[in-house]
């Protein structure tokens, strides 16, 4: 679990600096940066946690991790910087923190059960961190992409916009399907390159979504 965890932290860190680098949004950028900081600090700390069990730190191959950085990666490719993009590393990146979350909650339990207080507290402190930086992903998205993104959605439902979009976007990839009256709701931006950043945003929202919380606002039902 310990080892899992060393190995997910470590390649975290390097995924982080690769989403700041790709997001627009200033708020955004600056929450990928601090928690990169972070999440080099967590290493620090896990091998304190190494250090009281008496073992070596060492990391081993973590595959949830691997999986949610390779999907988050994926975004990455298929959209335009933009919001459409910052959408879909939100999403990339609270699964991270959930799975994170999830980890260390029951790391922290166990290790308290044990009578492993010292690294109950480490586990307990990161889980913290994971959850704050949830908390201020749901905030970013909830006052800056999202509600750009339910104005995309509506811009679909309501039919403004050609069929082809609609259906373009149902693979969440092509950004080039319809030339259409999104251009009115791109006017409305928060300062987002909107060329290819609306059309990329409602693929995020109409592609990947897999429950409607998009009607929502909140990003993927967390
Ligand atoms: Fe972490
Ligand atoms: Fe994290």
């Amino acid at each position: 679990m310990l080892k899992d965890i060393y190995y997910a932290e470590k390649k975290l860190t390097k995924a982080l600096g690769k989403m700041a680098k790709n997001a627009t949004l200033g708020r955004l950028k600056e929450a990928f940066k601090t928690h990169q900081a972070q999440t080099e600090d967590q290493i620090k700390k896990l091998e304190r946690a190494f250090g009281i069990l008496g073992m070596t730190p060492k990391a081993k191959k973590c595959a949830a991790m691997d999986g949610l950085l390779d999907e988050a990666d994926e975004h990455i490719g298929e959209y335009e910087k933009g919001a459409g993009l910052d959408a879909a590393l939100i999403v990339g990146a609270q699964k991270v923190e959930h799975y994170e979350i999830a980890a260390y909650g029951s790391m922290r339990t166990f290790a308290r059960t044990l009578g492993y207080t010292e690294c109950a507290a480490i586990f307990e402190q990161i889980r913290e961190q994971e959850s704050d930086t949830d908390e201020m992903l749901t905030s970013i998205a909830e006052s800056v992409v999202n509600p750009q993104a339910e104005q995309e959605m509506e811009d679909v439902k309501s039919g403004g916009s050609s069929g082809s979009r609609a259906s373009g976007n149902r693979g969440g990839q092509d950004s080039e399907a319809g030339e259409d009256s999104s251009s009115a709701v791109s006017g409305n931006g928060n300062g987002f390159d909107r060329e290819a950043g609306d059309e990329a945003l409602a693929g995020a929202f109409t592609g990947d979504d897999r429950d409607g919380d998009a009607e929502t606002g909140s990003p993927m039902g967390y």
